[in-house]
């Protein structure tokens, strides 16, 4: 994703609405969770920081990190006019070196969304950070889009991608993001991987968290596929008919409190 993306964001973001709102984490995530107040929560790739702020409201003691300098500055200015000052920070950094730009901190919970893991090339590079951020006992959630729909055309529901993370990216030029579909993009190329589902469990077990649950969803967050319906504009699915497929997928994990254990190895 671009500078440019970021910036025309923040241009057109309604700050005042969302201020306004002061919203808390969603539904499935308090169902997951819990009550987060008090706790130190790491959001990894944390973009603007909304999701992150969201979790301040709650009154977690948060932290956004992201490589985007635009990003960060975007979200330590919300952070700021929303008071929520005082118990979030946002680091500057890559997700790769998570460890190193927190200081080997640990969290009680480690949090990352949807659009997250296409960034990157390697997911075992990442859930080497993930794990190890997480304190004895704290917690990793993760909501993403699912790698079936990755791996699917845009104009109908048969493969054109691979499912598995291959060592080369799929390389797109975009005129727009999603985060502002209605303004061009002055650096346009985007470099995407994807990571098949056995491939990220694996990984994270492999680094030390064990697996509470894992949930597919035949819902996407937003119309990723123009053939996709909705009832309430929040969740997107096949339509009737159609047979349903997994859109997107939650997965919760925890690091068990007698320290890093060693994970059995899989068969190849
Ligand atoms: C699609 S956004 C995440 C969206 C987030 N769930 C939201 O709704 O705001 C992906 C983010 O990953 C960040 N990113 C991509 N690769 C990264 C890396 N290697 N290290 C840190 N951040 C990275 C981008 O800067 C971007 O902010």
């Amino acid at each position: 994703m671009s500078e440019r993306g970021f910036i025309s964001t923040l241009t057109s973001m309604t700050w005042r609405v969302w201020l306004s709102r002061a919203p808390g984490p969603r539904p499935r995530e308090v169902d997951a969770l819990g009550d987060v107040a008090g706790l130190r929560l790491v959001h990894l790739q944390c973009h603007l920081g909304l999701e992150t702020l969201q979790f301040a409201q709650a009154g977690a003691r948060v932290t956004g990190l992201d490589f985007s300098p635009a990003a960060i500055r975007a979200a330590q200015d919300l952070a700021e006019r929303s008071g929520l000052s005082d118990r979030a920070r946002f680091v500057c950094a890559d997700v790769y070196d998570a460890v190193g730009a927190l200081e080997a901190q640990t969290f009680d919970v480690v949090y990352v969304s949807a659009g997250s893991l296409c960034w990157l090339p390697s997911v075992e590079r990442w859930a080497e950070q993930v794990a190890a951020l997480a304190s004895p006992g704290g917690r990793f959630y993760l909501h993403e889009k699912h790698p079936v729909e990755w791996a699917l055309a845009d104009d109908q529901p048969v493969f054109t991608h691979p499912y598995f993370e291959e060592p080369d990216p799929y390389v797109e030029d975009s005129e727009s993001t999603y985060t502002d579909s209605a303004r061009g993009l002055v650096n346009r190329r985007n470099y995407q991987w994807n990571h098949g589902i056995g491939e990220i469990v694996t990984a994270l077990v492999r680094h030390g968290l064990q697996l509470d649950w894992l949930l597919e969803h035949d819902w996407a967050v937003r119309q990723v596929f123009s053939w996709l319906v909705t009832d309430d504009g929040e969740r997107w699915t096949t339509p009737a008919g159609m047979p349903r497929i997994p859109l997107s997928f939650a997965l919760l994990a925890h690091r068990p409190t007698n320290g890093h254990r060693d994970a059995a190895k899989p068969n190849p």
